[in-house]
C-alpha cells in the first residue's frame, strides 16, 4: 500500500483516535514541550509544517509565526486542516511533497515536520529541500524513527515507514548543512500504545518519558525529534 493510500484510509480515525488516548496525550505533550522548549521568547516571521497532516501541530506555529504554511501529501488528511483553520487567515494550507517543497529559497525561519520525513521515500532529497526554504539560523524540527525500539518491533507490517537509528539521522541533517542542537526521545519506555489505559500507567509513562527524553536511551525511543539550525 502506497502512503498516501494508506493515510487516506488513516485520515478516517486519526484526530479521533488521538483525541481520546492517554499514549498519544504523552506523545504530543513532549512534542510540545520541545518546540516550545526552542522557541521560547523568539517569533518568527513565517513558519512551515512539512507534512502538517490534519493540523495538530499548526497552533504551536500559530503562537509564534506571524505567517504559517502547512503541507502535506494525503489530500484527506490535509481536508481536516482545511475545515479546522478556515477562518484563520495566518494559516495557508496546500498540498506537496516534502522532496519537491513549493516555496522559494530562504522562506521560512522555523520549519518543522513531525512525524512525516520516516515516509518520504527520498529522505536525503527532503532535507535538502528543508535546508534551500530554510533561512540562516533558522530552527528546524524533524523528526524519525528509531529501528532499536519497541514501535519497531511491533511496526514490521509498515513498508512505508523507513526506521533510522539517532547517528544515522545526525549524519543525515549534517551532510545537509544543518547543526544539530538537541535530540527528545519520545516512546522509549511504552511498549504499546494499549498500556497506557492500565491503571496508574498514564502518570507513569508520563513521568519516565520527559525525565529520560534527553537521555542516551532516546537511541532505543520510537520517535525522536532532532532540533537544529541551518
Ligand atoms: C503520522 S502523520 C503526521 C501528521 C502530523 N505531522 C502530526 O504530527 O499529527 C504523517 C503525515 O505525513 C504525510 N506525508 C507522507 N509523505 C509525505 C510527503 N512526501 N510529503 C509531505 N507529506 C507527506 C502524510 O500524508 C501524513 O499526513
Amino acid at each position: 500500500m502506497k502512503v498516501r493510500d494508506a493515510y487516506e484510509d488513516i485520515s478516517k480515525y486519526y484526530d479521533a483516535h488521538r483525541n481520546r488516548s492517554p499514549y498519544f496525550r504523552i506523545i504530543e505533550d513532549l512534542t510540545r514541550r520541545c518546540f516550545l522548549e526552542n522557541t521560547q521568547g523568539k517569533s518568527f516571521d513565517r513558519g512551515l509544517d512539512i507534512g502538517c497532516g490534519t493540523g495538530r501541530n499548526l497552533p504551536l506555529f500559530m503562537n509564534t509565526c506571524r505567517e504559517v504554511r502547512g503541507m502535506d501529501y494525503t489530500p484527506a488528511m490535509l481536508e481536516h486542516a482545511k475545515r479546522e483553520y478556515a477562518n484563520h487567515e495566518q494559516v495557508r494550507l496546500m498540498i506537496g511533497d516534502a522532496q519537491a517543497l513549493p516555496f522559494c529559497d530562504r522562506s521560512f525561519e522555523l520549519v518543522a515536520s513531525f512525524k512525516a520525513l520516516p515516509h518520504v521515500p527520498d529522505i536525503e532529497r527532503a532535507l535538502a529541500e528543508i535546508h534551500r526554504v530554510a533561512k540562516d539560523g533558522a530552527t528546524i524540527f524533524t523528526e524519525f524513527y528509531s529501528p532499536y525500539s519497541f514501535r519497531k518491533l511491533l511496526n514490521r507490517m509498515k513498508h512505508y515507514t523507513k526506521w533510522h537509528s539517532v547517528q544515522e539521522a545526525k549524519g543525515l541533517l549534517e551532510g545537509a548543512g544543518f547543526k544539530v542542537k538537541q535530540v527528545y526521545g519520545l516512546r522509549t519506555f511504552i511498549a504499546t500504545e494499549y498500556l497506557c489505559y492500565l491503571p496508574g500507567a498514564y502518570r507513569l509513562f508520563n513521568y519516565l518519558e520527559n525525565r529520560f527524553t534527553h537521555s542516551a536511551l532516546n537511541r532505543f525511543s520510537g520517535y525522536y525529534i532532532i532540533v537544529s539550525e541551518k
